[in-house]
């Protein structure tokens, strides 16, 4: 006799939580991708972008807001100016960056959160921009590797990877320069510890790791003079 099967679960359940739930783990899908969206240092913010996205989320009918899949507008603030796109709901922040905004520099690379040559900053803290939902970002302030410069000048972290020679085909390198200077955001005088720690979900396969920690450490070490 062939075993009954299993109810389908109903959607908008806390049933539906618990079965997306692993059993061996006891590690949700929704807890997985809020994972996966983040770099080495970005954990604490994404609380914040999911807290955003279900509160957007919920609505008189039933708690939920349905959107798409035709192409909604949201407002985006990258790099300190508003942008307006026409985005699908599925459309991630990497793919707004670039196709929606043209701003290129921003790599995609693995797409699945594996390299993270795709960080961009919100609210300066570094993600993973190709697992972060576009819409996730609204609110937020995105800062992206054509963002960090000033006045026409690179940034001094730019200037010390160009000077360590600290890139070769150079995929990987804003995602780099992304996680280290959200680093120096955060801690202007780190150990090299603290740089490893701060890409250690950066992937170079060209192998460019000890010039990277030269540059972050001479900033570190010229913001310690200052
Ligand atoms: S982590 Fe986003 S492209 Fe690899
Ligand atoms: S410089 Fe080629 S992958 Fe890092």
């Amino acid at each position: 006799m062939s075993a009954p099967k299993a109810p389908h679960p109903d959607p908008a359940s806390q049933e539906n939580e618990d079965h997306l739930k692993t059993q061996a783990n006891g590690i949700t899908r929704r807890g997985f991708l809020k994972g996966a969206g983040l770099t080495a240092a970005g954990t604490a913010l994404l609380d914040g972008v999911y807290a955003f996205s279900e509160e957007a989320a919920r609505s008189e009918n039933h708690g939920v807001t349905v959107i798409g899949p035709e192409p909604a507008s949201i407002k985006l603030n990258v790099n300190g100016k508003e942008h307006a796109v026409n985005i699908e709901p599925r459309t991630t922040l990497a793919e707004a960056l670039r196709n929606q905004l043209g701003m290129t520099g921003t790599k995609v690379i693995c797409d699945r959160g594996s390299c993270s040559g795709c960080t961009v900053w919100l609210d300066k803290k570094p993600v993973n921009s190709c697992m972060t939902l576009a819409v996730d970002a609204v609110g937020h302030q995105v800062t992206t590797i054509e963002g960090i410069s000033e006045n026409g000048s690179l940034h001094p972290l730019q200037a010390a990877f160009v000077k360590h020679d600290a890139l070769q085909c150079g995929f990987c390198t804003p995602g780099m320069v992304m996680s280290c200077a959200a680093l120096l955001e955060s801690n202007p005088n780190p150990t090299e510890n603290d740089v490893r720690h701060a890409i250690a979900g950066n992937l170079c396969r060209c192998g460019t790791y000890p010039r990277i920690f030269s540059a972050t450490l001479e900033v570190a070490g010229s913001n310690r003079k200052a």
